[in-house]
């Protein structure tokens, strides 16, 4: 075991899980700073919840520890953390109020009456629901049930805040605003938060940073611009963004014979009309408008890119030059290096 974190915030040391005879959680290691804002990212089944139940207190992992503000917390319950969290299904009690539903941890704790009170308002103030104190869940819109769960965790003025998919359940208009939301509340409150996410465009507006899972450990942790410029694995580089992956070489910038795998953006593909330094003869084979862009088809030989290109887009069927501004190069799934 090793020693105790002395820096405030959340440590995960070496976290090991094992479900149903499997390893789901496979010696984690993470360690998120105070008042940041940090967001689990990966595929479904990855281990995100898992992961999340361990630091909120509702599983034990079976090896490993959890240090909350440098205090040893890895086998407290849930009510003797000060993290709280926000289920991917709200589970609010449909038969209370709203009031009722926000001031339960309250009551459970057996806090005073005008102490509730008091807290309660301040919560449901936070997240602009005053006006629904009476009304019950079934009386509410999808994204007024997120906020009176998310009220019902930051009463508790917890030191870690804890969102298993907070959005999913809400269409996508609202999800990009309650996402806002959600961020400006945690930069104002400066409460440092750990947010569970199965969408990348979700991860990358409002991290500090992403830690990136792929089958119970963690491929990447970093900022949301480092993890774009810089995915230093193909799997990172295939959840984050887009990529054209080409078997071969690069040189000078040309794709050559060879046994890496080239992984180039489809926005550093740079279409020209006329001939540039380093460009090539191309086909447009097909254009897909993408709304404030298109996704265009090109062709030489046997290699096809696909370039994302916003202005004057070509036709399809028609000839012009391509450039490759920068490719990532793999090797093994490992980035060897960035051209
Ligand atoms: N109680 C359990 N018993 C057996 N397997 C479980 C249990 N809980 C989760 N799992 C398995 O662990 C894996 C990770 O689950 P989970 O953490 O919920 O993933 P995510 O939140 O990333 O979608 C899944 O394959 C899931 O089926
Ligand atoms: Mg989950």
């Amino acid at each position: 075991m090793s020693q105790a974190p002395k820096e405030d915030g959340l440590t995960l040391d070496g976290l090991t899980k094992v479900l149903g005879g499997r390893v789901i959680i496979d010696n984690l290691n993470l360690v998120v700073k105070k008042g940041e804002m940090v967001s689990l990212l990966g595929p479904s089944g990855c281990g995100k919840t898992t992961t999340l139940r361990m630091i909120a207190g509702f599983l034990i992992p079976d090896k490993g520890d959890i240090y909350l503000d440098g205090k040893d917390v890895t086998t407290l319950g849930p009510e003797k953390r000060p993290s709280a969290m926000v289920f991917q299904n709200y589970a609010l009690w449909p038969h209370m109020t709203v009031f009722n539903n926000v001031a339960y941890p309250l009551k459970v704790r057996k806090l005073a009456k005008p102490e509730i009170e008091r807290r309660v308002h301040e919560a449901l103030s936070l997240v602009n629901l005053m006006h629904h104190k009476d009304s019950r869940p079934g009386q509410i819109s999808g994204g007024e049930q997120q906020r009176v769960a998310l009220a019902r965790a930051l009463v508790q003025e917890p030191d870690i805040l804890l969102l298993d998919e907070p959005l999913s359940n809400l269409d996508a208009k609202l999800r990009v605003k309650v996402r806002e939301d959600i961020r400006d509340l945690q930069r104002r409150l400066g409460i440092t938060t750990v947010i569970v996410t199965h969408d990348q465009d979700e991860a990358l507006s409002i991290s500090d940073r992403i830690a990136v899972m792929n089958s119970g450990r963690i491929e990447q942790f970093s900022t949301p611009q480092e993890l774009y410029d810089r995915p230093e694995t193909e799997y990172v580089a295939n959840f984050i963004g887009s990529l054209n992956h080409i078997q071969g070489g690069y040189s000078q910038g040309q794709i050559v014979p060879g046994s890496e795998v080239v992984g180039i953006r489809p926005e550093d593909v740079i279409f020209s009309t006329t001939q540039e330094l380093g460009s090539y003869p191309t086909t447009v084979e097909l254009v897909v408008p993408r709304g404030h862009f298109c996704e265009v088809y090109l062709k030489r030989a046997d290699v096809e890119l696909r370039a994302f290109i916003s202005s004057n887009v070509p036709a399809a069927g028609s000839i012009g030059f391509a450039r490759i501004s920068k490719a990532l190069i793999y090797k093994d799934g490992k980035l060897v290096r960035v051209a």
